[in-house]
């Protein structure tokens, strides 16, 4: 469900006007909906909430402060994969019981950092890990809660760059090594291992690879159990997958999912953990920019923005589609007379990379125009950069009829300071 449309030919952001925050805040800026962002985190609440269970919102989706105050206040715990994600989880309310730290690669700081806080389980991936973090804890004189990470292997049908259930990905334990882990952590006096964790992918459109891995899953639960070994929590991941509207996919809903697993687990006497992001977050931002140039070239005509792929990278590094539009509807108006061109939509980056998508059929716009490019809400502002020394773009989160800039963009200077020019150059 998306809070961004057209009010009397206006784009709107809920109540707000993104002509409004364009003029006030300037582009290329980022704008979330908090009532968007609090429908998917219900709606998913509503879809699992005859499981016990435990909805870890996986912060890499959309870390800003705001939107993860907003989701702790709904109850959300917090998945998180890095230092800097817990963090961040912890000073926006979260309770540390309530996130799960995952990741192949935890440092050692890391480890410690979330030993000190008291999170729930840390999911580990692999035997050297499962070791240092055994060591750290006895050395910390605790013990650290401890879920294993298993690869199904598992294809989730989705891009290749974000498929991460396969044998051939870096991710999780071999199912068939499970039981030995286990086994050997029985010595290990500063690790409890008491759950199974898996993540197979993202933005998967269909339930087949959720339940082939559950299915695999649950049995590694029950053989584990005939092992003697406690399994108190079955961490299914993310994955579910959006509708990027105009793009071919149509995901299955959050109750379909909700009841697949449902139905799957019910006998396993666990305690579910869903770690959703995109899910929650993908529709409740866009990207608002402004066209600098419409350039008719040799072979296209190009739509020159100011925001481009240092801003939002999925359509270079995966081939997304986002779904892109007017902000002001007398170029959007579905009326017969407006005239429609296609147009490869560019960001000004010196790479060819640097395009949000071509031969693309959009209301003839100018030099001015404000577009906006939605779905931008999970994976956007957190994959940007500041190639071509473009500094981070604002963030703004819109409640209703006021809006706030949550992340401010910093200006030149500001990035110049945190550089050091040796006195020997
Ligand atoms: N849990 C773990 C361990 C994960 O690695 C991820 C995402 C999630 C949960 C959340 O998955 P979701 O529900 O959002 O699908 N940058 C890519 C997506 C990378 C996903 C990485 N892991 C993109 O823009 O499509």
């Amino acid at each position: 469900m998306r809070h961004f449309s057209p009010i009397k030919g206006q784009m709107m952001a809920e109540q707000v006007s993104l002509a409004t925050v364009a003029a006030e805040v300037g582009t290329p800026a980022y704008v979330y909906s908090a009532a968007t962002f609090t429908r998917h985190y219900k709606v998913f609440a509503r879809a699992v909430s005859s499981m016990d269970s435990l909805i870890a919102y996986s912060v890499k989706a959309n870390s800003n402060q705001a939107v993860l105050s907003l989701l702790a206040k709904l109850g959300s715990g917090a998945d998180v994969v890095s230092g800097g994600e817990l963090a961040r989880a912890l000073a926006a309310g979260i309770a540390a019981d309530k996130i799960i730290f995952s990741g192949v690669g935890k440092s050692a700081e890391e480890m410690r950092a979330g030993l000190e806080a008291g999170i729930a389980p840390f999911n580990i991936e692999s035997m050297p890990e499962l070791q240092q973090l055994n060591a750290i804890a006895l050395d910390m004189g605790k013990t650290a809660p401890v879920a294993v990470r298993i690869n199904p292997n598992v294809c989730a049908g989705t891009h290749e760059k974000i498929c991460t259930g396969r044998a051939e990905n870096k991710f999780g334990i071999d199912i068939a090594d499970v039981d030995a882990v286990f086994e050997r952590a029985q010595d290990m006096q500063g690790v409890r291992l008491r759950g199974i964790a898996m993540h197979i992918g993202s933005q998967i459109d269909s339930l087949a690879p959720f339940a082939s891995a559950i299915t695999l899953a649950a049995g590694l639960i029950e053989r584990l159990r005939k092992q003697g070994h406690k399994i108190e929590t079955f961490d299914i991941g993310g994955g579910l997958g959006i509708s990027y509207a105009g793009g071919d996919t149509t995901p299955p809903s959050p109750k379909e999912y909700g009841d697949l697993v449902r139905r799957l687990t019910q006998d396993l006497d666990v305690r579910m953990i869903f770690e959703p992001g995109r899910m929650i977050a993908g529709n409740a931002g866009v990207l608002l920019a402004k066209v600098l140039y419409v350039k008719h070239g040799g072979a296209r005509n190009f739509l020159i923005i100011d925001a481009a792929m240092n801003d939002l990278i999925r359509p270079a590094l995966y081939d997304a589609y986002h779904d892109i539009e007017p902000v002001n509807a007398s170029a959007a108006d579905a009326d017969q007379k407006t005239k429609m061109i296609s147009y490869d939509v560019v960001g000004p980056i010196c790479e060819s990379g640097d395009t949000f998508t071509q031969h693309r059929m959009l209301p003839e716009m100018q030099a001015g125009d404000l577009i906006v490019l939605h779905t931008a809400g999970a994976y956007g502002a957190v994959q940007a950069s500041q190639y071509n020394s473009r500094p981070l773009i604002p963030e703004v989160l819109v409640k209703d009829d006021k809006y706030a800039v949550v992340r401010k963009r910093p200006n030149i200077e500001d990035v110049l300071k945190t550089e050091h020019v040796p006195d020997w150059v």
